[in-house]
């Protein structure tokens, strides 16, 4: 039962496979907030298409990542999970809000910035507005709350700037959209590179897990993670890289096993080639029902067009109410 009824829409990215940092980041809160709010979670294809994806990859990317969002704890029966390209009211308020939208403004996004940095034979109108597709997305069911990560929170700044100019030129539709930010609740999933960093595909591959990755590449993975010879004084303070090591556990062993390697590393009788074998399996045992949850529905395409299918029709019929209002106040109504 929703305890408020503030709508929260989120956007999923088709490209890159889930790692635990995206688990234990933001995934977990999703999947807490599915029973808390009326949620909109989508596959967002149409951003991707900014860097021209190869046709025949699409469908498997976007089967690949519904797959692993319903693994990890998305429950199509609570949230509206749909594919962004199935609502065309979407394309719609884009089109309106590209009208209030300034090619100055799009032009100082930073990661617009970056991307004609890393890209500059690709900056295409679709990519500067890429800020007003999201503000869209979201916009098109009024939602108030957005969980995202921080790198998004200047795209949803700029949602709330489009919904106030609407509201001001045209009449109040928009509540503005607020970044759910999950405190506490946010999980810091460290990299086994032992930098200090959290997990994140664009950082080390190697260093990163992924909800797909198989039981032999998590034991290599964590195996070769950074330790050293072990302290030398008891109580000692953990250098980074065991630290990270520890928190790694946490996520994944029993309380129990993660307290008897810390009383081994206060007391200097630490080995850390079990501590890392322990782990290893830990994960392994962790890992192994999603992926392969993720698998089995990854191959039943009836199953997931049933899933998309319901969900577009849930979406388009709450976006059309938001599509017909904006089109009024306009004053699109001819007839
Ligand atoms: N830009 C987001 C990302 O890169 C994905 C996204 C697209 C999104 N539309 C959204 C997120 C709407 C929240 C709301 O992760």
């Amino acid at each position: 039962m929703a305890i408020e009824n503030k709508i929260v829409v989120s956007g999923i990215r088709s490209t890159g496979k889930l790692h635990l940092g995206n688990y234990f980041g933001a995934m977990q809160n999703y999947v807490k907030m599915q029973d808390d709010y009326p949620c909109y979670f989508f596959v967002a294809d149409y951003h991707s298409l900014t860097t021209h994806p190869d046709p025949k990859d699409l469908r498997a990317s976007v089967y690949r990542v519904l797959s692993e969002n319903i693994a990890a704890g998305l429950d199509p029966e609570k949230v509206t999970l749909y594919a962004q390209s199935d609502i065309p009211e979407i394309p719609e308020l884009y089109l309106m809000l590209n009208m209030l939208a300034y090619k100055g403004e799009l032009e100082k996004v930073p990661t617009f910035k970056d991307k004609v940095r890393q890209n500059p034979n690709n900056v295409n109108a679709g990519l500067l507005t890429y800020p007003v597709l999201m503000a869209a997305d979201i916009l098109i069911h009024r939602a108030s709350l957005v969980p995202v990560g921080k790198d998004q929170e200047q795209h949803l700044e700029m949602a709330r700037n489009f919904a106030q100019r609407f509201n001001s030129r045209y009449g109040e539709l928009f509540p503005e959209p607020q970044p759910f930010n999950f405190g506490d609740a946010l999980v810091k999933v460290m990299s086994l590179d032992g930098s200090g960093g959290k997990m994140s595909k664009s950082e080390n591959e190697n260093a990163t897990i992924y909800l797909a990755d198989d039981d032999d590449s998590i034991r290599k993975k964590v195996m070769k993670a950074k330790t050293d010879s072990g302290p030398i004084e008891a109580n000692s303070l953990m250098p980074e890289y065991i630290a990270s090591l520890f928190s790694l556990m946490r996520l994944v062993s029993a309380p129990a096993t993660v307290a008897a390697f810390e009383e081994h590393f206060n007391q200097c009788t630490i080995r850390y080639g079990d501590m890392k074998k322990q782990l290893a399996e830990d994960m392994i045992e962790f890992v192994r029902p999603i992926r392969e949850k993720a698998k089995a529905l990854e191959l039943d395409a009836p199953l997931l067009q049933s899933i998309l299918k319901r969900g577009a029709e849930q979406a388009r019929a709450h976006a059309a109410f938001t599509i017909s209002e904006a089109r009024k106040l306009i004053g699109i109504n001819y007839y």
